[in-house]
């Protein structure tokens, strides 16, 4: 079988294995983060209980097709710069800010979770962002389209914590 010659610029090109393969691995914790924020929005959609959960319940069942469909983003990523995407025994979960709370109306704590999973988030692909600057455009401009996503879950729940500190209940 005749082999085929490899890209000779860009992120695929042997020279740049080593910045590739240090890519897959930012790509697949940003993977598993989607992964576990779809865990814990199904998780923290379905148990808090209370007429003023209501607003909170439904945005976050939104989120989830949202969080699901970066995970497929990162995941078809991983696999285009020559990784393998991870089985599920590679998991390890990080959301304790996301585990129910010890009352289910205690809906800001849930809040509050949401906000510290989308900056986690927020976080970490900001440094995909810059370490990508220069190397690999597309996976750049993937990110930076999922980044624009999650600021906006981000501020939408800041809006409703403030909601609640201005009442006097956060
Ligand atoms: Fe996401
Ligand atoms: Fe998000």
């Amino acid at each position: 079988m005749a082999t085929v010659r490899s890209a000779a610029q860009g992120i695929l090109a042997d020279d740049n294995t080593e910045t590739r393969e240090q890519i897959v691995e930012m790509l697949k914790k940003a993977y598993w983060m989607e992964i576990e924020t779809v865990m814990s929005y199904i998780t923290n959609s379905i148990n808090p209980d209370g007429v003023r959960a209501q607003e909170i319940v439904e945005s976050l069942q939104q989120d989830i097709q949202e969080e699901l469909g970066h995970a497929q983003q990162f995941a078809a990523r991983i696999k285009e710069l020559y990784g393998v995407v991870p089985g599920s025994l590679d998991f390890t979960p990080e959301q304790s800010y996301l585990q129910p709370p010890e009352h289910q109306t205690d809906i800001v704590h849930v809040i509050k979770g949401v906000i510290e999973a989308e900056t986690g988030a927020i976080e970490h692909y900001n440094r995909i962002i810059e370490f990508c600057d220069d190397v690999d455009l597309v996976t750049q401009d993937m990110v930076i389209a999922i980044l624009r996503d999650e600021e906006g879950h981000r501020r939408l729940f800041e809006g409703y914590l403030r909601e609640y500190e201005a009442e006097g209940l956060a």
